[in-house]
């Protein structure tokens, strides 16, 4: 049989359909497919900005918000009538958002426009987000259901883990999310460093662990963008992402509830592991909104070595 559309939808697998396929429960599939909608409309916000919007005005006279601020209007806004959250914990905002009526299942969390200043270089940047089945002060372990970021470089791709692996989507030009690869696995080792925060200002510990990867030959990859810089390493399945902890700033540059739980959750069902050096990102408790964390994230190998160098510390 020649090629028809018959075939297209055969072994096109779009991310409802792949949710539905995966057993994901029908509410969390829902929310799911909601936030990956909302990447749309973020993405669209970015490209009519024409890279800036904080202090332009637009047609109407109004003055406009900055890129960040302005993809937290929009996943708000999204999420609040959605029906499935009842509280919306945001890096732009400071405090906790209640949702709905009260009783919706799920507890949210976002960044809604990581790295939104590299905008200006054209470089890649993202959205992160964390499902919780209750309260988001708590260990990741014990609340969280689900993780997605999304991806907006030249693609806009999305990973999405319900706790059965970690999936990655595409946007295609109908503007459907088609399955791109199914259960991505991290090797036990990989060959690509990404080392964030200044040489000068890492701690002995630290800076002997880099030296050992450099001299096994790791490549370095550092975009200064979370979102792709993680994106790397599980697409390119292993590596090691660190943001360490600092001389003046010993819990280091990234927050624990907002950027560290939903990338932690995604890497291990990915069969990587993430910790601070010491513990495991998902058995930290967070105890505030703002809460940092030194990070080493990756595959097993590389984080497991970084415990062995930071063990003393
Ligand atoms: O959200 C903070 C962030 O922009 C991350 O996306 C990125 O990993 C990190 O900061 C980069 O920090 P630095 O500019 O210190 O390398
Ligand atoms: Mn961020």
């Amino acid at each position: 049989m020649g090629e028809g559309i018959n075939d297209y939808t055969r072994y096109v697998v779009d991310l409802r359909r792949h949710m539905w396929m995966g057993g994901v429960e029908t509410d969390l599939r829902r929310l799911i497919w909601q936030i990956a909608v909302t990447g749309k409309y973020i993405s669209a916000r970015i490209h009519e900005s024409n890279r800036k919007l904080a202090g332009f005005k637009n047609i109407y006279g109004e003055e406009q918000l900055s890129l960040d601020r302005s993809a937290d209007d929009i996943f708000k806004s999204q999420l609040q009538f959605s029906g499935f959250v009842r509280e919306y914990a945001s890096e732009e905002q400071d405090a906790v958002i209640s949702c709905g009526k009260g009783d919706e299942k799920y507890f949210i969390t976002a960044d809604p426009l990581d790295g939104s200043s590299l905008v200006e270089t054209n470089l890649a940047i993202g959205s992160i987000i964390g499902i919780h089945k209750e309260s988001v002060f708590a260990e990741g372990r014990k609340s969280m259901v689900a993780a997605l970021y999304i991806t907006y470089g030249p693609l806009i791709t999305m990973v999405y883990s319900a706790g059965k692996g970690a999936h990655e989507f595409v946007l295609n030009r109908e503007g459907e999310y088609v399955l791109s690869q199914e259960n991505i696995t991290l090797k036990e080792r990989g060959s690509l460093y990404s080392p964030g925060g200044l040489r000068k200002d890492w701690l002995p510990e630290h800076l002997k662990y880099v030296e050992c990867l450099e001299a096994e030959g790791y490549k370095l990859r550092y975009s200064g963008g979370f979102v792709p810089d993680i994106n790397q390493i599980l697409i390119k399945k292993g590596g090691i992402f660190t943001y360490p902890a600092l001389q003046k700033s010993p819990r280091g540059k990234l927050r624990l509830l907002f950027e560290l739980q939903p990338m932690a959750f995604i890497i291990e069902q990915a069969g990587g592991k993430a910790s601070t050096g010491k513990d495991y990102i998902l058995d930290m408790k967070v105890e505030a909104l703002d809460q940092r964390c030194p990070i080493y994230i990756g595959s097993r190998f590389e984080v497991e070595k970084a415990k062995e160098f930071l063990s003393g510390t």
